[in-house]
């Protein structure tokens, strides 16, 4: 079968190729053989093949199979598994989802309804269970529906638009935050009535402010650092929170430390890395959410594109590109 690897730490599209590789052996007890044939390409996924999680990291010689995330067929299963071959499924987390087959925890491994298409189905973890657990972090902020405003930077992104969706379903203002004017209009068009304000002009904050109503902003959801975080913390409320779930600008947050001790400013951040070891429980209802976030609203899971996995390349340079309107998916069918 082929899977995508790299074999040294670097840029995504310089360093990952599609090899011919050996096919996962039947699954064991619990375990699950899923023959994979979408998965969608994270700026997560990239930050690992970049080394950035580990910086100095050595990369194994037989080098390193990509991805956490994928959709497909159950091929086969092991003892202790009720799934039948030729059921449709998604997972998360897997090792190795960048390849055309994938043994995988039979705990981790969603049945897909057939409402939901293969599209939305190969986004069903990552991005959805992120919103979810952001939306966690506004409700146990403090933050209540009617009273407190919730700013989003990178606005436009897949992550952030499933967010925004949750936010306004519960009744609280939002307000997006995008870095291109043009980006101002793609977002009114899934969500017409949101407030969007780009940071491409001078005085951006201000108009975040007046977007805000004269109703506290609350909390902050930044995947961006830099520049962009550290005005945004500067526009909270007194107890407001930054909740930080990624990098996209590879800069760091530089917030003046008088925020701590006089406005109660807090900061903190969320990854779905840690989300398989969440209770049961809640990753149930973690997972119910997803599932009906992907059978009710669809437009939330646009495609930009979709690459065979011989062209894995092609789509990691795809992802990092100013101006998508959707996720990038690798195909092997
Ligand atoms: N913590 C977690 O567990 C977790 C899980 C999933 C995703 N994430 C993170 O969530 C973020 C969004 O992921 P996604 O897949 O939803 O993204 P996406 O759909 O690819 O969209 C990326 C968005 O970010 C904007 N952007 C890119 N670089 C930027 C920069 N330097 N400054 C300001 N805006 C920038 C883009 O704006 P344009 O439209 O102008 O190009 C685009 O709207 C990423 O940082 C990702 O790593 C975190």
């Amino acid at each position: 079968m082929r899977a995508a690897v790299y074999f040294k730490h670097g840029k995504p599209e310089d360093v990952l190729q599609a090899v011919d590789v050996e096919d996962p052996k039947h699954p064991s007890h619990n375990e699950v053989l899923v023959r994979v044939l979408l998965r969608p390409v994270h700026h997560g996924d990239l930050l690992g093949v970049s080394g950035r999680y580990q910086p100095g990291s050595v990369v194994p010689k037989e080098g390193v199979r990509v991805g956490f995330e994928g959709y497909g067929i159950v091929e086969a299963a092991g003892d202790g598994v009720a799934l039948k071959p030729g059921t449709r499924v998604a997972f998360f987390p897997g090792n190795g989802a960048w390849s055309e087959k994938a043994i995988v925890s039979a705990e981790y491994v969603t049945e897909i309804p057939d409402i939901v298409t293969d599209e939305s189905a190969a986004q069903l973890h990552v991005n959805p269970l992120t919103a979810a657990l952001l939306l966690r972090s506004v409700e146990t902020s403090g933050a209540q529906p009617g009273r407190d405003v919730v700013v989003l930077t990178a606005a436009g992104s897949a992550v952030a638009r499933l967010v925004i969706g949750l936010l306004l379903d519960r009744g609280f203002d939002v307000v997006g935050i995008v870095r291109r004017e043009a980006g101002v209009n793609e977002l009114n068009v899934v969500f017409p009535d949101l407030p969007v304000v780009s940071t491409d002009k001078p005085g951006w904050q201000d108009k975040v402010i007046s977007a805000a109503g004269g109703h506290p902003i609350g909390v902050v959801l930044d995947p961006v650092g830099g520049e962009t975080a550290s005005a945004a913390v500067g526009l909270l409320a007194q107890g407001g929170s930054l909740v930080s779930y990624g990098d996209l600008s590879g800069q760091p947050i530089s917030v003046p430390a008088l925020y701590f001790s006089t406005r109660d400013i807090r900061m903190s951040g969320v990854t779905v890395g840690r989300w398989a070891g969440l209770p049961v429980e809640i990753r149930k209802a973690d997972l119910q959410l997803a599932l009906e976030l992907a059978a009710s609203k669809p437009e939330l899971f646009q495609v930009e594109q979709t690459f065979d996995l011989a062209d894995v390349s092609q789509a990691a340079a795809l992802v990092e590109k100013p101006g998508k309107s959707g996720t990038v998916l690798i195909a092997s069918r």
